[in-house]
């Protein structure tokens, strides 16, 4: 059993800090935001993830698990600390690592003994070594292992990407940090998950390239996907096909309105400006990003052709506001930048998703909101799915046509099936299916 601080509450924190109590450790999830604690501590978890109250709730009963904003005494009392604090975006691409800094001053404070200091936060290659030098210059203490350690968990299926995943990667410079971590991670190296040892550096990159080759794997099919429609091919069955090919696989090769989240559009802008900076333009990614861009914008096109190129005055239905299923995280969605064009062109927008409602509401308060999909299509022009969530899969097709004003829908997803659209005379879009 180790004594293990996480500092910062987000996603990745708060799913850390969780799953390695469940591990058997005894963690203090630390954060400066004194209400988040205090939401924390009564039994109030900030975000919608799947599967996290109960991890949390059982692990704070069996006494592992705890909150506080008391970060010194924490470090000190602890002999792993884990950064896991935000690194968002600059205005140029670049990671803006202010957070990480000052995190990492506070450590170097209050450093008392031999500790292993981890970062879990993404971080651009070279992160690690400023980290240390920020350590070594506070503090007489030098007794201390650097650890790069990237988390590869996907919001919506956070919980068990941490206690089952593919791989774990342990950047270090000493035999004791990697045994240290080793043990942190004991019930998953007993499982015989494949755990990658290696530089600090190195640990750094394989965080960007793997993020980075996802969203270039996306870009690539809504590449193919948007060929497919000039030529009549099905970019299902063209994914598929591919997929069956064990070099390629199947996974995340599904067509749509482009990536969002709050991954890889900063991940892939931090690695073309890191490309940059070493003077290597990474162009592979420069083209996923401009493929991204240009498919949210593919959407609106296809909105107005549903709508013979008249927007202004029309009533849009926009079904789904979150980045992806299963999260209220509404960061860099679809519906982000897709429904401030509508509005700019003059269209009355109707919204609704399962659980991001209240996360919009905060940035686009003046939307119609309804409290399911019935009451938003009614009388609309044209419905936009932009998210698959099951209860969208499942969409009774007949009732939706009968309550809206016009039967048109763009299906940026493709999860409804195209026969059922035809033979109830909808006119529709969707991304790659034009047969
Ligand atoms: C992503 C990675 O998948 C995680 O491994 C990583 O740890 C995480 O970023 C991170 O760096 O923290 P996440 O952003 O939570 O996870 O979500 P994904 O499931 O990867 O989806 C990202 C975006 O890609 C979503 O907008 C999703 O709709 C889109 N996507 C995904 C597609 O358009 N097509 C696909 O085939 C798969």
């Amino acid at each position: 059993m180790k004594k293990i601080v996480v500092i910062g509450g987000g996603y990745v924190g708060l799913v850390s800090a969780a799953g390695l109590s469940e591990f058997g450790h005894r963690v203090t999830c630390v954060d400066i935001d004194n209400n988040k604690i205090n939401q924390l501590n009564d039994g109030k978890i900030p975000i919608y993830e799947p599967g996290l109250n109960s991890l949390i709730e059982s692990n704070c009963k069996k006494k592992r698990l705890y909150f506080s904003v008391d970060i010194e005494k924490e470090i000190k009392e602890s002999d792993i600390i884990i950064i896991a604090v935000g690194t968002p975006q600059k205005k140029n691409g670049e990671v803006d690592l202010s957070y990480v800094k000052s995190v990492s001053k506070t450590i170097s404070k209050s450093i008392n003994k031999y500790k292993i200091i981890c970062t879990k936060s993404t971080v651009p290659v070279g992160a690690g070594k400023m980290i240390e030098k920020i350590l070594l210059k506070n503090n007489d203490i030098t007794d201390f292992d650097y650890v790069s350690n990237p988390e590869f968990l996907r919001e919506g299926s956070a919980v068990k990407d941490f206690l089952i995943p593919d791989r774990l990667v342990i950047g270090a410079k000493s035999e004791k940090a990697f045994s240290i971590m080793k043990e942190v991670y004991r019930p998953i190296y007993i499982n015989e998950t494949p755990i990658i040892n290696t530089t600090i550096e190195t640990a750094e990159m394989i965080k960007y390239a793997s993020n980075a080759f996802l969203a270039l794997k996306i870009s690539y099919i809504n590449d193919i996907a948007n060929l497919c429609e000039e030529v009549n091919a099905d970019v299902h069955e063209v994914a598929k096909a591919m997929g069956q090919d064990g070099r390629i696989s199947s996974k995340f090769l599904h067509p749509g309105p482009g990536f969002g989240g709050s991954c890889f559009p900063k991940d892939t802008l931090a690695l073309v400006q890191m490309g940059k900076k070493f003077n290597y333009p990474v162009k592979t990614i420069e083209a996923a990003i401009a493929v991204n861009q240009e498919q949210s914008l593919r959407m609106i096109e296809k909105i107005e052709y549903l709508l013979d190129n008249k927007i202004s005055g029309k009533k849009i239905a926009v079904l789904g506001l979150s980045f992806k299923p299963q999260t209220d995280d509404i960061r860099e969605s679809s519906a982000t930048k897709i429904i401030p064009e509508l509005i700019n062109k003059g269209a009355l927008v109707n919204a609704y998703d399962p659980v991001a409602i209240e996360n919009f509401k905060i940035y686009y308060p003046n939307l119609n909101y309804f409290e399911n999909w019935e009451d938003t299509v009614k009388d609309a022009d044209v419905c936009v799915i932009l998210t698959e969530w099951n209860e969208f899969r499942g969409i009774d097709l007949e009732k939706l046509k009968l309550l809206m004003s016009n039967p048109a829908i763009l299906d940026s997803k493709n999860i409804l099936s195209i026969e059922k659209l035809k033979k109830l005379d909808f006119k529709y879009e969707n991304v790659g299916r034009k047969i």
